[in-house]
């Protein structure tokens, strides 16, 4: 087993990995440029620990204990003994290269580098070692202490030790590995997409308002947040620059295309609750501000319109279906993992594979094709897959 970690950057995702692996029982070394960005990471631990004894879900032994288990360091050269660092720094290639490169001259011949990044290639930054081979992808959710999923991407420089390792180590810290192909947006990054942009498509359309949309999905659907309530959680600036580098490493296909509804949102800085408006307005406490009016005029269409909002969360399922039956068939991961990592990545009340065999993969091919035919776009193509095992008459589950 693992026990020397080092952890390079201890922003919000660097103190999170870092509470998780200390503890799990590793000694965690973690490192950031900035002695500020340090100080707050240790003092965000120590309330984070008090709230889980106020819970009385830890005791003050245990707190001790996770405390110990981190030492906040100021120079690279403090990781040298980490038989396994994950960076999560700024999400720039050029720098991430040239702080792998820098690791790589002070850690063991075989000490793993593994990066948390969410959008740039893993064999891009193994690039950038002598030994590429020792280098994978181990990408946690926000907060990592408390989202399950964590996708592991080996690159086709990885060797199989490495992944092997890898993947023990998270299991090892009570997490749910999914392994995911060097892809853009892994797997919950693209399989999520269309969440946003059918919901935003749909609203542009003129079919329906934000709330509307919202209530569908989370009515019909049990999502636990309506997309425009989560992307203004995200925030906008986020969420865009997300879909951005999805569709422009996709070489522009139109299944990913953005939204100008989100991208004025995002340049006129309304980026959601972080700005205090959105898709939504927010109190200084980050609250949803409704209106009277808002009501009244929800209540309205959710009485008059539940055949809209079943044709708004159709629409949405059957997009996210798609995405994830395609994800399979393009071999980005296992049905197991794609669906896992829906559930404990970003908390869908269902794998969308095992959804899809309850609708039935006749409902979802030909939902798809009624789509197609309305539009004649190319982003409502049905997956192969989905058509394949429709003619064989087949689930993805038995
Ligand atoms: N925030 C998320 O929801 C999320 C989720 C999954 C993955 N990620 C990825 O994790 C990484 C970090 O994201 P974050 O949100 O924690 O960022 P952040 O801005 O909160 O933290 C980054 C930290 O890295 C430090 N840093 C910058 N350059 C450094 C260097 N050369 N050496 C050492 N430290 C350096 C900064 O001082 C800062 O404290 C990115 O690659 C991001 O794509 C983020």
């Amino acid at each position: 087993m693992i026990k020397n970690v080092g952890i390079i950057g201890s922003g919000t995702m660097g103190s999170g990995i870092a509470q998780v692996a200390a503890t799990a029982g590793c000694m965690v070394k973690l490192y950031d440029t900035k002695q500020a960005a340090l100080d707050k990471s240790k003092a965000a631990l120590e309330k984070i620990l008090n709230r889980l004894i106020q819970k009385g879900r830890i005791d003050e032994a245990e707190k001790e204990r996770i405390q110990g288990n981190i030492s906040y360091v100021n120079t690279l050269k403090d990781l040298r003994d980490s038989d396994l660092t994950i960076e999560a720094i700024i999400e720039n290639l050029d720098i991430k290269q040239k702080v792998f490169s820098e690791l790589e001259t002070y850690v063991s011949d075989d000490a793993i580098i593994a990066s948390n990044t969410s959008s740039l290639s893993i064999a891009s930054i193994a690039s950038s070692l002598q030994k590429p081979e020792r280098c994978i992808g181990i990408h946690f959710f926000n907060p990592a202490p408390l989202m399950k999923l964590v996708e592991v991407i080996p690159a086709i420089q990885t060797s199989k030790e490495v992944l092997e390792k890898a993947t023990q180590t998270i299991a090892d810290w009570k997490k749910v590995v999914a392994v995911a192909k060097d892809t853009p947006g892994f797997i919950v990054n693209r399989v999520a997409r269309p969440f946003y942009g059918e919901s935003l498509r749909i609203y542009e359309e003129g079919l329906a308002d934000f709330e509307t949309i919202d209530n569908a999905l989370k009515t019909l659907g049990k999502f636990r947040m309506g997309p425009f309530e989560l992307m203004d959680f995200i925030g906008n600036d986020v969420n865009y620059t997300v879909t951005e580098t999805v569709f422009t490493a996709f070489y522009f296909d139109s299944r990913y295309k953005p939204s100008f509804t989100q991208k004025r949102l995002s340049e006129a800085g309304y980026l959601g609750r972080k700005t205090g408006k959105g898709y939504y307005d927010y109190d200084e406490n980050g609250k949803r501000v409704t209106l009277s009016a808002d009501i009244e005029r929800s209540q309205n269409t959710d009485s008059h319109n539940s055949e809209l909002s079943q044709q708004i969360f159709n629409r949405v399922l059957v997009m996210l279906i798609n995405e994830a039956a395609d994800a399979l068939f393009l071999n980005i991961a296992s049905a197991e993992d794609i669906d896992n990592a829906m559930t404990k990545g970003v908390n869908y009340p269902k794998g969308l594979l095992a959804w899809a065999d309850e609708k039935g993969i006749d409902w979802c091919v030909k939902t798809l094709d009624d789509l197609y035919d309305e539009y004649h776009e190319d982003r409502y193509r049905c997956s192969p897959l989905l058509r394949k095992m429709n003619r064989q008459k087949t689930k993805f589950f038995n």
